[in-house]
């Protein structure tokens, strides 16, 4: 992951002259959910399509900064930073049943520093700050365009087999071939700010690109703050599907061209924590841990634990089996012809649930304990299931008249009425619980020798705090 990384960097880098050329990456951030809500562009209602998003646990369907700085975690490392990142899911269409399965994706974040002439200083997010860069309607490239220019695509294949061929040079739309080692969608965001609306009826008017360049330079009269340049590389899995033609890469919003790629951000930052780390970082060359305000905060463990707190759309988007049309009002549509009539206009819309499936009544989540000492800490029943969630687990422990249950490495799950071989209710951290649930990706079921552990509320519980 550096290393793809690290050689788009020297491509950005090469490109321009720079005072200031501090950055770090985020790199290998994995979505907290993919699911269709926008809270940019659809807030307080169901998205237009489905997206996959980056960061804070309390990513929900309306922006509000005071609580998404509350958010327990985040799947960026330094867990400070509250913000989410969010791009559309891309599809791969089957081309003899056309059924669409999304493609697995993890998002490259980079916060770049790039002045102009004028060496502007460089300013943190303001607090409430949320935008986007790309357009989903659009289905054309006016190469005299910055924020054309901002969306692009880049065809990974590390034999350097294609490196001078034009045919595989970064683009404005998709390939007409296969990527060997996965596809970078990349949205660059304008960098100056007008300095007084968080957001604007476009969610754009608010910043604009710099004078020279889309991805460098002096901010104009209008918009002169001069704001951390924010980049995101959309490593898609492609080498993992065939390709066939045009019409095999599909995003969620029935794109399929590319020329409709973009990317959204609500800031989350710990405002004076990004400044301090902005003027503080004079050597960091990529990575965060050249940067001692940013490694001093570096918790990778919370970041792999880090599951949603909040709501997804109730429906299908194809994770569990493969679709036929894609959620919303999406048709399949290149741009050379009109925009084709909705697949299923009369679809109801549907409505927001947990993202993490409730455990039974009666019953409560304690977190993450250990394992017995000299065996496992609970030995009256067990099971394993494909479907396992806390729920599942917990009911199947009721079913057999158990009155605790824990669940383990994804799939596993454990009954008793007492704790075994060494094991206590003591709790330990929370972020030692890392494994997904094998029966829902946004909850938690258990660790490497830990337990995610839950008890019928009429038992006595000695449980104790976990620690902070
Ligand atoms: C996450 O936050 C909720 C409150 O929103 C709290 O009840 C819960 O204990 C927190 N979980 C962790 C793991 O910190
Ligand atoms: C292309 O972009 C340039 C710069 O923004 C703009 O002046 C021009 O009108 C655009 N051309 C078209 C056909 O939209
Ligand atoms: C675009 O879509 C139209 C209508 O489906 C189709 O006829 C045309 O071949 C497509 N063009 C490309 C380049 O995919
Ligand atoms: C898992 O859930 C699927 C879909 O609900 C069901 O068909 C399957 O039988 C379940 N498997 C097990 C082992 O419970």
């Amino acid at each position: 992951m550096a290393a793809i990384a690290f050689s788009k960097l020297l491509s950005l880098a090469a490109i321009v002259t720079v005072a200031r050329a501090q950055y770090w990456i985020f790199g290998g951030t994995p979505p907290i959910v993919t699911t269709r809500l926008d809270p940019v562009v659809f807030p307080n209602s169901i998205g237009g399509h489905v997206h996959s998003v980056v960061g804070a646990s309390r990513f929900k369907e309306v922006y509000d900064p005071d609580d998404l700085v509350q958010s327990n975690c985040t799947t960026i490392p330094v867990q400070p930073d509250k913000s989410n990142y969010w791009a559309p899911q891309l599809y791969h269409r089957d081309q003899q049943t056309g059924q669409l399965t999304p493609i697995p994706t993890s998002f490259n974040i980079y916060y770049l520093q790039r002045p102009g002439p004028l060496n502007q200083p460089i300013k943190a997010f303001p607090k409430g700050l949320r935008m986007l860069a790309g357009d989903t309607e659009r289905r054309s490239y006016n190469a005299s365009s910055f924020a054309d220019q901002a969306i692009s695509f880049v065809c990974q294949d590390f034999s350097g087999a294609h490196d001078n061929d034009p045919d595989w040079a970064e683009r404005p739309d998709f390939f007409d071939h296969n990527c060997p080692d996965g596809m970078r969608a990349e949205v660059f965001f304008p960098s100056c700010w007008d300095g007084v609306n968080l957001d604007s009826s476009d969610h754009k008017s608010h910043l604009s690109y710099p004078i020279q360049n889309f991805n460098s330079g002096d901010c104009p009269d209008s918009h002169p703050v001069h704001l951390v340049s924010l980049f995101y590389e959309m490593l898609v899995q492609v080498d993992q599907f065939d390709y066939w033609g045009p019409g095999t890469w599909v995003l969620a919003n029935g794109d399929t061209s590319g020329y409709g790629h973009h990317g959204d951000f609500t800031n989350g930052w710990d405002v004076d924590l990004l400044q301090n780390a902005l003027d503080n970082c004079p050597n960091a060359n990529g990575n965060v841990m050249d940067c001692p305000v940013l490694a001093a905060v570096f918790d990778q463990a919370s970041a792999s634990a880090c599951v949603l707190e909040t709501d997804i759309v109730d429906e299908e988007i194809g994770f569990n089996a493969p679709l036929t049309i894609l959620p919303g009002c999406n048709p399949l549509w290149n741009g050379t012809v009109a925009k084709p009539a909705c697949p299923d206009p009369n679809a109801p819309t549907p409505a927001l649930v947990p993202a993490q499936t409730p455990i039974p009544t009666g019953w409560t989540e304690l977190g993450c304990i250990a394992e017995g000492t000299s065996g496992r800490a609970l030995t009256g029943a067990s099971t394993t299931s494909p479907n396992m969630t806390r729920a599942v687990c917990a009911g199947f422990c009721a079913s057999r008249g158990f009155s605790l249950a824990g669940a383990e490495y994804s799939d596993e799950c454990y009954c008793d009425n007492e704790m075994r071989n060494g094991a206590t209710m003591d709790l330990v951290t929370w972020n030692e619980c890392t494994n997904h649930c094998a029966g829902n990706i946004n909850e938690i079921c258990g660790g490497p020798q830990r337990l995610t552990f839950m008890i019928a509320s009429n038992v006595a519980s000695s449980a104790t705090p976990s620690p902070a």
